[in-house]
């Protein structure tokens, strides 16, 4: 079995898609961090990350098994993650290891923004998973100030429009629901609450 999360930044969508693995036994991976962890690398390259082949070249590089999640989670790192995410050659580079992953033999599930339409699309359950941007936005700076990074919620407001307008105006693989996902709104839902609606919507359809 293979389900695709796909949404917006701070929507739960890596939350939920952690609990869908659990719940089903289905092996997880999160491909925000594969876009994170390339921008991460291109600046401790000294290289800028709107440089196509120092982008491109981080991302054919990329250890995954030595991903830092401390350095990859800071909004430095997700404003990177979504100038590399911009562009083909990343996403090239980054395909065959996202598929390669989808068909391990025990299934999968894959979080991102392009899963149910680029990266998975014969997947067996799509959701596409959104809030309010000011319950996102929220909650990132809840997160974020959590881990101790001083930052103002307008800022976080600010870099969030920034990072859904690329995301959704870029030109390849650009994040939007897939035809046949279901959407999942979590502006009302708490964490649990959510979880549950999207392991009913996976029951449901499998
Ligand atoms: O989900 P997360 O916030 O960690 O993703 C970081 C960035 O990586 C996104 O803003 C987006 O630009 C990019 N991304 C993508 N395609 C995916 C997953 C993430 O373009 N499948």
């Amino acid at each position: 079995m293979i389900i695709a999360v796909d949404g917006t930044l701070a929507s739960g969508k890596g939350t939920i898609a952690k609990a869908l693995a659990k719940a089903f036994g289905l092996a997880h991976l999160d491909t925000g961090a594969l876009y994170r962890a390339t921008g991460v690398a291109v600046v401790e390259a000294g290289g800028d990350p709107t440089d196509p082949d120092a982008a491109e070249h981080a991302a054919r590089t990329l250890d995954v098994e030595a991903i830092d999640e401390a350095k990859i989670r800071t909004a430095e790192a997700g404003l990177n993650a979504s100038i590399v995410a911009a562009q083909p050659r990343v996403r090239q580079a980054l395909f065959e290891l996202q598929r390669g992953f989808a068909a391990r033999p025990g299934g999968a599930v894959l979080d991102g923004r392009d899963i149910g339409t680029v990266i998975c699309p014969d997947a067996d359950v799509k959701l596409y998973v959104d809030a309010d941007p000011s319950v996102r936005a929220e909650r990132r700076w809840k997160e974020l100030t959590a881990k101790g990074e001083t930052v103002a919620l307008a800022t976080i407001a600010k870099q969030l429009a920034e990072r859904d307008a690329r995301d959704s105006g870029r030109a390849d693989a650009p994040m939007r629901a897939a035809d046949d996902a279901v959407l999942l709104d979590t502006s009302q839902l708490s964490i649990d609450a959510a979880v549950s609606a999207a392991i009913r919507i996976v029951s449901d359809k499998t």
